[in-house]
């Protein structure tokens, strides 16, 4: 399977191709960026390692040459400043993104590509990716929740001195300041993290808070996210590549799930080749139920001041 990865040449978008060559699931890795000396010296510091590897097929190239990709994954847009949110970037990077999407269509996709938006903010430009392309609105997802879920249940495990691969527990809703921790359906290994005496209500709030502040920290401390986003997006990938069915929080644009339409945000979502198989509504408390809709709110409220731009 082959991806491109718009905004390749930046710490996101070469982290996740290093994770994916790292995986060897997919064959073929193009980085594309509007730099194109950073998209060159990503793509060769990747093929030296193509001998370790998977031996994927690893290059820099343009739009041109991404039109038989199976998997556009779009990285590119500015940062947030530390003290900024992601919704606050939407001035910046809409008309970026604008451009990315027509350079897409000009060039042209097949027909059964998947693009799948990581550029913040995310939930936004997954709507506006899905209204303006040429695609089933089940071939265009985002990142949405995926990063914030894999922090939630790493710093649940961290917090509890377990392995995190035990851990399951959701974020939903937006990835941005409205996001919502299900709590109601955590486990770790299998086991309900209520039933924990040290889950108590003040570690699990210490816990979300520095889920929902683990942008911004990471921000402070390195001047963005890499390593961790670059595993989510590969795990998406591969769901997709080998067409697993899985159930992930990924974005997309709402049919009804909760009640829930005219916005993309995540919920537990079944995802394989063909994109969104399914949205699963699993069961949640009625304040889980409302935290969602208010997100949904908020994103609607920043939609409504870019509709059109694109
Ligand atoms: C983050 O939460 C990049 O939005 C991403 O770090």
């Amino acid at each position: 399977m082959k991806t491109t990865i718009i905004g390749g040449g930046g710490r996101v978008g070469s982290n996740a191709a290093f994770a994916l060559q790292c995986a060897g699931i997919v064959s073929e890795i193009q980085i594309l960026d509007a730099n194109t000396d950073l998209a060159e010296g990503e793509a060769l510091d990747l093929l030296h390692g193509a001998s370790v590897f998977g031996g994927q097929k690893i290059y820099a190239g343009g739009y041109a040459r991404a039109v038989d990709s199976d998997v556009f994954i779009i990285t590119a847009g500015l940062r947030r400043k530390p003290d900024e949110s992601r919704l606050d970037l939407i001035n910046r990077n809409v008309s970026l993104f604008a451009q990315i999407l027509q350079s897409i269509q000009t060039a042209g996709h097949k027909q059964d590509a998947i693009i799948f938006v990581v550029s913040n903010p995310v939930d936004i430009l997954t709507h506006l990716a899905a209204s303006f392309l040429d695609l089933p609105w089940q071939q265009v997802i985002g990142l949405g929740t995926m990063l914030d879920t894999a922090r939630f249940r790493s710093l649940i495990a961290e917090a509890h001195g377990l392995a995190a691969t035990q851990v399951k527990a959701l974020i939903l809703g937006e990835h941005g300041d409205s996001m919502v921790p299900i709590w109601s359906s955590a486990t770790i290994g299998g086991l309900p993290l209520s039933g924990l005496k040290k889950c108590s209500p003040a570690l699990r709030n210490k816990v979300f808070e520095r889920t929902k502040g683990s942008g911004a920290e990471v921000i402070r401390r390195k001047g963005g996210a890499g390593w961790a986003v670059g595993a989510t997006i590969a795990e998406v990938v591969h769901a997709i590549a080998l067409d697993k069915g899985e159930l992930l929080p990924v974005s997309s644009v709402q049919q009804g799930c909760y009640g829930l339409r005219h916005v993309s945000l995540s919920v537990p979502t079944v995802l394989g080749r063909q994109g969104v198989l399914e949205h699963r509504e699993i069961s949640l408390t009625p304040k889980e139920t409302q935290d969602l809709k208010r997100s949904a709110q908020a994103l609607q409220k920043t939609m409504a001041q870019v509709a059109g731009k694109v």
